[in-house]
């Protein structure tokens, strides 16, 4: 018995590194899976279907279920197209794991107009448009059942976008921007039966590569850098073991995942007759800015979990 047992699953970003793993781990559980991958390079640039076929022979390999898709997540009317092969596929659809990513770092002064739209284009849209066809799927059953679905969203973000990476204006708004985009789809679905949470992984992958170097370990030997390790996380938010658990963020690497919380008000000043002014603002600032409390310059950033 597996925990995803009759479940339909589909993964953009299939192909390789983290997305493969969690393609992977959702067929053992007992899941079919589309395995949505364009199969361009780190940067978005080509397609090529080779990486989602050869996850698709994986696990089919292994007794799993699988079928591929090359669709450019961004793309509207393809991200449609995708949550219809897989409905027709395999006559139905309960988890959507959006993990297709890319990276075009470059220091905000430096930054061109097509490095900052091809990021929020991939990363961001490229999460939406598949979510968007899968809630108008998951609605369209909850009308006519008159039953909630128990769906399953799982939406990934990164550790620079609750952060803030320096070096990563389009890619840290995309995903700080994914991080708020799954509170508002938790809220829009949640009524129909479609949990949305958010996972901000770090893992050793082609996309990291560019960032750090990853030191390959002996055969064997625990690896916190290990991309496999994300995906018992993504499983458990999208089984039924987790159906109480709704518009989180878990940050997640190695051998630890955190509960990760975001903005919340943390001081308040009220104004006694009603409206501001600048120099009443100034009067009050300790109590807004806590003096002592805490440093009111910009927060450090916090190293992904497992950094060394
Ligand atoms: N590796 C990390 O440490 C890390 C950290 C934070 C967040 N992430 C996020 O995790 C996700 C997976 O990244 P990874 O590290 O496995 O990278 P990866 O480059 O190894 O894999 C990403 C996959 O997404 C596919 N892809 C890219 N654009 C696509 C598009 N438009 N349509 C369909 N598929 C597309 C690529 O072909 C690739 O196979 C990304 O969203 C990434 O931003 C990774």
């Amino acid at each position: 018995m597996g925990l995803l047992d009759g479940k339909v699953a589909i993964v953009t970003g299939a192909g390789r590194g983290i997305g493969r793993e969690h393609a992977l781990l959702l067929a053992r559980e007992g899941a079919s899976v589309m395995i949505n991958d364009l199969g361009g390079d780190g940067r978005g640039e080509g397609a090529d279907l080779t990486p989602a076929q050869s996850v698709a022979e994986e696990i089919r390999a292994a007794g799993g279920v699988a079928e591929v898709n090359g669709a450019n997540v961004a793309d509207w009317s393809a991200a449609e197209a995708l949550v219809k092969q897989a409905v027709e596929a395999f006559g139905r659809l309960d988890i959507l794991v959006n993990n297709a990513g890319i990276l075009r770092d470059r220091m905000a002064f430096n930054m061109a107009e097509d490095e900052w739209d091809v990021v929020i284009d991939v990363v961001l849209k490229g999460c939406f448009a598949p979510a968007r066809f899968a809630a108008a799927y998951w609605r369209e059953q909850y009308k006519r059942t008159e039953e909630r679905v128990n769906g399953a969203i799982v939406n990934t973000a990164s550790e620079s976008g609750l952060y803030g990476n320096s070096g990563q204006a389009n890619y840290a708004a995309a995903k700080a921007g994914i991080a708020s985009l799954s509170t508002v789809l938790a809220r829009d679905l949640e009524r129909i039966g479609v949990r949305v949470n958010t996972i901000a992984p770090t893992a050793a992958t082609r996309l990291l590569g560019t960032v750090i170097q990853h030191e390959e370990k002996p055969e064997g030997a625990f690896d916190p850098w290990s991309p496999a390790a994300i995906a018992p996380l993504v499983v458990w938010l999208c089984s039924d073991l987790a159906k109480d658990v709704n518009g989180q963020v878990f940050a997640v690497s190695g051998a630890r995942i955190q509960l990760v919380r975001g903005f919340h008000p943390v001081s308040q000043i009220d104004s006694e007759e009603r409206a501001w002014s600048p120099d009443r603002i100034e009067d009050l600032r300790d109590e807004l800015l806590g003096k002592g409390r805490f440093d009111t310059g910009i927060p450090p950033f916090l190293p992904p979990v497992g950094w060394e």
